[in-house]
């Protein structure tokens, strides 16, 4: 959440702050600032609402400048205006913050008490105020160091300073930041996406760390004012898979993608010609593992509930299943036997990674499946199995999720066969039905192409819907409901077809709209009489099966026909048309589909 930009160059910045800004805006965008030095003065820019704006304001009344520094918000304490938008700055320094400052009441006071005057209701002022008071007495590094110590909570940092008009510096404590190395630049950066326009070359910063950057040098300090070295990381070049090409937005740019981006993933794990599977030196035995637990939050949460099936069903592992929020601060008991899971896209999420943190402090084997290899939970987890499906900006996780899944579900087959669960007929079939499953995935999404649209339209006469599916449709119907509900901000439900009822019945009036998910498994028949129940009391149903000569269709709005696969795969194929839905119902009711209101792709706050 928020995004930062920090440049040290021998040129003007500004154009490059903003560039950098409107990559980083998936992290926020309800208000957006800059600050540069300029005749040795510090001279901020902030509006509310999106970088178009703050350009245009820049274009009536440029900001020059070989130093600054730039923000998107997201926001915390304090309404989405341009006083709380960021930078925050005195007479002395300017600071962008991504993260929550605590402690941030205590501290305004005890400032009050000397003078200094607060404009903004956010948690970030404070920061300004403390370092403008250290820096009366301390050098830089030791300024920074003292205020960071002050301070309760998470947080990156970007601050310009007025005294040391030739530096900016950056500062970490549970919230990323990137450090990148340019030709007579450097930079700071809330996420390695945004600066890979302008460098491959990257450092990230840990916790407690403080970086100092002029247009060419950069210097590390650790929390003790001492110079300490850092690794300098090469990324790949994969700018073009980040850019939204002929498509509208990029949530449908990621939907389209997902036979390619699965086709990716089932090549990087599966041996098509052994009929294997190789997880690259997976350091646990799973012969050794009593439990396994997965966690995560919002849509990786649903790619761990859909794991719990498939690790129930394939081998003899008892599962439990977590969200991070919960698992954090709940009083959990941790064993060496058992094997923790993180599933996150961006890696970046800080109820994930709290959770993973608790885990590595009592010493428990863990493991992270995640998109984004470069970051936090990749880098402090025992060992990382990558989605491998390439930049995903739109806020609405799609692709993610449907890689997310594969992995675990790849992860389950191996483990069972280790441990001798599966039989080698099972195990080659089910190898079989992966290598498949990109090009099933592609015929669904033509298929649906053409459905989806008028479907959608149902949705515009309605203030909510459901989804309902048993087995493994369950996670799927959560993740429907939930891709409804952020993108086109209807009220949606995602429910065990089976629970219904027991109190959600009373939801059914005449034209809800129900999607039921009924693909050809052990629930079949159960779900279509729960689907009865539902047609009984005037619920407008929406079918999605691919065991069409069962069903009675009568009564029904409309049936979606999946194609056949193994039963443990229609997961994969039944997702595309409640993604699609989601995306045409948010894109009638013109709502922002790469940036739903109130959200952030990356949630690195509580
Ligand atoms: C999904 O569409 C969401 N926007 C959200 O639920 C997301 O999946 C969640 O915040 C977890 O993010 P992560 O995968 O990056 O950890």
């Amino acid at each position: 959440m928020c995004g930062i930009i920090g440049i040290a160059s021998n040129k003007s910045v500004t154009s490059n702050i903003i560039q950098s800004l409107k990559k980083l805006e998936y992290r926020g965008y309800d208000s957006a600032g800059i600050a540069t030095i300029l005749n040795g003065n510090i001279d901020e820019k902030k509006c509310t609402g999106r970088v178009d704006n703050l350009e245009k304001i820049l274009f009536k009344n440029p900001s020059s400048g070989s130093l600054g520094i730039g923000h998107v918000r997201w926001a915390t304490h304090g309404v989405p205006n341009q006083v709380n938008a960021h930078p925050h700055s005195s007479e002395e320094v300017s600071v962008v913050h991504n993260g929550i400052i605590e402690n941030s009441n205590v501290l305004k006071k005890n400032l009050e008490k000397k003078g200094y005057k607060f404009k903004s209701q956010t948690d970030t002022e404070v920061i300004t105020f403390l370092l403008t008071d250290f820096l009366k007495e301390y050098d830089l590094v030791e300024a920074i160091n003292k205020t960071l110590k002050t301070l309760n909570g998470s947080f990156a940092l970007g601050i310009l300073f007025k005294k040391y008009n030739n530096v900016v510096a950056g500062a970490r404590r549970g919230s990323p930041l990137a450090v990148g190395y340019g030709p007579n630049e450097n930079y700071l950066g809330s996420d390695s996406y945004a600066l890979k326009s302008m460098t491959n070359k990257i450092t990230y910063l840990d916790d407690g760390e403080i970086c100092i950057l002029t247009n060419n040098k950069i210097d590390f300090y650790n929390s003790e004012n001492k110079k300490i070295n850092k690794k300098i990381l090469i990324l790949s070049n994969d700018k073009n898979l980040a850019e939204k090409g002929d498509y509208k937005d990029f949530m449908s740019k990621e939907i389209n993608e997902q036979n390619t981006t699965i086709k990716t993933c089932v090549k990087e794990y599966v041996d098509q010609l052994r009929k294997d599977i190789n997880l690259y030196n997976f350091p646990i035995n799973p012969l050794d593992i009593k439990k396994i637990v997965l966690i995560g939050c919002g849509t990786a949460y649903h790619s761990c509930v859909a794991a719990k099936y498939w690790f129930e069903e394939i081998t003899n592992i008892p599962i439990e299943i977590d969200v991070a929020s919960e698992f954090r601060y709940r009083k959990v008991n941790l064993h060496k036997e058992n094997l923790y899971i993180f599933v996150s896209q961006s890696g970046e999420t800080a109820d994930t990674f709290a959770a993973l943190d608790l885990c590595k402090k009592n010493k428990v084997k863990t493991c992270s499946i995640v998109n984004v290899v470069e970051s936090s939970i990749a880098r402090n987890s025992d060992f990382v199995l990558p989605i491998h499906a390439g930049p995903e900006i739109g806020v609405a996780s799609t692709k993610a999720f449907m890689g997310q899944m594969l992995v675990l579900y790849i992860l389950a087959i191996k483990i069972s066969e280790i441990r001798k669960e599966i039989s080698r007929v099972d195990y080659e079939k089910k190898i079989n039905d992966l290598i498949k499953l990109p090009d099933l995935i592609k015929k669904t999404l033509n298929y649906c192409g053409n459905h989806i649209q008028i479907i959608a339209k149902d949705f515009l006469q309605t203030n909510g819907a459901i989804f309902l599916g048993r087995g493994l449709s369950f996670p799927i119907a959560l993740e429907g409901a939930l891709k409804l509900k952020e993108l086109s901000y209807l009220h949606a439900e995602g429910y065990p077809a089976g629970e219904m009822k027991h109190g959600p019945l009373a939801l059914i009036e005449e034209g809800l709209p129900v999607v039921i998910l009924a693909p050809k498994d052990r629930y079949f028949e159960k779900t279509i009489s729960n689907m009865q129940e539902v047609i009984a009391r005037g619920g407008k149903v929406i079918l999605i099966t691919n065991e069409i000569n069962k069903v009675i269709s009568e009564n029904v709005r409309f049936t979606l026909e999946m194609p056949e696969t193994g039963e443990h795969l229609a997961v994969f194929l039944m997702t595309i048309p409640l993604q699609l839905l989601a995306y045409h119902v948010a894109s009638l009711k013109n709502c922002d589909i790469d940036k739903p209101r109130n959200l952030a792709k990356s949630v690195t706050v509580e």
